[in-house]
């Protein structure tokens, strides 16, 4: 069997396109969303995440700011501008672009931004909200991976969703969201052994640990629909996923490419929850 490949480049397109008309109507009537974004120093995938996202607000018509610091910024400083963002009108969203350098507290940045305009999904306000099935700001992987699951009309419920990797930036939020859709979840992470056994039973296999050639076709249960969110960069310099995608697709029913998979259903999913952030100020 070959897969069908998950299109989240095309299914995000659409996205936008369809969001460009919301956008508009919610202007027309005197709403201007609005996403803050801050970057810290100058990694360079950081700062190519960043261009991303504020191209993307500048196609759907959602107002951004891109704030930057130098790697040398103090804590207490980047505290200070997240408050002033916390109190602007104009501002709906605000996303702090991690990893932050040593000297700063991930932790305060992300609980120092307000609740109401959380659009990572990172607050524990948002997570506990999320935990306990209230409406909340869900982060945008665990999100757009949903998304993409709906439009080609892979059913959850009832599926048994394996996911590798327990960051709190994607498998655990991952794994309250395919909860909440009444999936039966397993979560697996660097001390699972043996790693197979888990994956094999897996009718959606979620990948989300960031090491190239972690999953192969050996580990996936035939017709399985395989998520691969990794981004590593291969010896020849080509970006891959974790899972290996060429015999895996030969095995799944559906799998997600790397690039063009999850990635641009992240970023989409980021001016989703900026536009909610802003519905709910406005509205
Ligand atoms: N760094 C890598 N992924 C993310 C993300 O989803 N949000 C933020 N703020 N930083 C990231």
């Amino acid at each position: 069997m070959t897969a069908q490949l998950i299109d989240g480049k095309g299914i995000a397109g659409a996205k936008r396109l369809a969001m460009k008309a919301t956008v508009e109507k919610l202007k027309s009537e005197g709403m201007v969303p609005g996403l803050a974004v801050i970057l810290v120093g100058e990694n360079p995938a950081s700062q190519s995440y960043v261009k991303g996202k504020i191209r993307d607000c500048k196609e759907v018509g959602i107002y951004s700011e891109l704030v930057r610091f130098p790697e040398s910024v103090s804590e207490a400083e980047l505290l200070d501008e997240i408050r002033k963002l916390n109190e602007k009108d104009s501002i709906h969203g605000i996303l702090v672009q991690l990893p932050l350098p040593k000297q700063i507290s991930e932790r305060k940045v992300i609980q120092t931004i307000s609740p109401a305009k959380d659009v990572d999904g990172f607050h524990p306000i948002s997570l506990g909200k999320m935990m306990t099935g209230q409406d909340s700001f869900v982060p945008c992987t665990p999100a757009g991976i949903i998304e993409m699951l709906q439009a080609v009309n892979v059913q959850i419920a009832g599926k048994h969703v394996v996911i590798v990797g327990r960051s709190n930036i994607v498998g655990k939020p991952a794994s309250l969201l395919f909860l909440n859709h009444n999936a039966t979840v397993t979560i697996c992470h660097s001390k699972t052994t043996p790693l197979a056994q888990y994956t094999k039973q897996a009718d959606v296999l979620v990948v989300a640990v960031g090491h190239a050639g972690l999953i192969s076709a050996e580990d996936i249960k035939p017709g399985a629909v395989v998520i691969d969110v990794g981004m590593n960069r291969n010896a020849a310099g080509r970006l891959v996923g974790d899972v290996e995608f060429e015999e895996a697709k030969e095995k799944a029913s559906f799998i997600t490419p790397v690039p063009g998979g999850v990635g641009p259903m992240t970023r989409v999913m980021l001016l989703e929850n900026t536009l909610k952030a802003a519905r709910n100020f406005f509205m």
